[in-house]
């Protein structure tokens, strides 16, 4: 590969699933677990305030528990080692990749670490377990919610991303089932750009037959393989 190639990846639950954390979509996944529109929508935190924060506290409890696996770290060597640009994307709201040693995430759907006022905007960093009414630390409104975006919200970072995806050499989507958009549509933009696609899965995703190139097992396992061949060492 072009020693300044520009790579751009794209990273779901499944690359933490062997940290321990739950993916959504899996056989007793967490919308196997819960109702999306009752913990993961706007008008779900509105109705029921204290169920949210109970969804996202456990999930900030058992995140600060869970240690970045070989797939993790194997993204911070490539940033690492490759001369070119690599550009980490998640989907998820860990901060296992920060923990694997990668740098610049852009976390599209926020992050567990986070907190925001839904009056003002303000952000803070968000304790382990968030109660209903916590009061923003800016303008004091019991506002305080998980810096979290919802089903019906605005990713964030969309058009930096946008602008990544049309200068890819590389894209892949590591990790996801591309069921969900934008995140699902990232392959089209990159092959359109003239990127070369691939896609490391435990199973095919529903976007599988969009990628050039498929690779099929474990990320812990997929991923390290990948990166070594990419830098041409082991
Ligand atoms: N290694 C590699 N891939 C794996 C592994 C593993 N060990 N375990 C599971 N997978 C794959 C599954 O095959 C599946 O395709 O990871 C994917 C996880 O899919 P989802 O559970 O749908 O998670 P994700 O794609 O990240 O969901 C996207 O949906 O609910 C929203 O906001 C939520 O960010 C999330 C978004």
């Amino acid at each position: 590969m072009e020693k300044s190639a520009k790579i751009v990846i794209l990273t779901g639950a499944g690359i933490s699933a062997e940290s321990g954390l739950g993916t959504f979509r899996d056989e007793g996944g967490l919308w196997a677990q819960h109702r999306i529109e009752d913990v993961a929508t706007p008008e779900g935190f509105a109705r029921n305030p204290d169920l949210v924060h109970g969804f996202y506290n456990a999930r900030r409890v058992q995140a600060a528990k869970a240690q970045p696996n070989p797939a993790h770290r194997a993204l911070a060597r490539l940033q690492a080692e490759h001369t070119g640009e690599v550009v980490i994307i998640t989907q998820n709201v860990d901060a296992l990749h920060e923990a694997g040693g990668a740098a610049q995430v852009l976390h599209m759907h926020g992050t567990l670490a986070g907190a925001l006022c839904a009056v003002c905007g303000h952000r803070w960093p968000a304790p382990l377990e968030m109660q209903t009414g916590q009061p923003c630390p800016a303008c004091a409104a019991p506002a305080g919610r998980p810096d979290v975006v919802w089903f019906g919200e605005m990713p964030y970072f969309m058009e930096e991303i946008y602008a990544h995806l049309a200068e890819a050499d590389l894209f892949a989507a590591i990790g996801t089932s591309g069921e969900v958009y934008p995140a699902a549509a990232f392959v089209d933009e990159a092959h359109l750009a003239g990127a070369h696609t691939v896609e490391l899965n435990l199973e095919p995703s529903a976007a599988a037959s969009r990628f050039g190139e498929r690779r099929f097992g474990p990320a812990s396992e997929t991923v390290p393989a990948w990166v070594a061949e990419l830098l041409g060492r082991p």
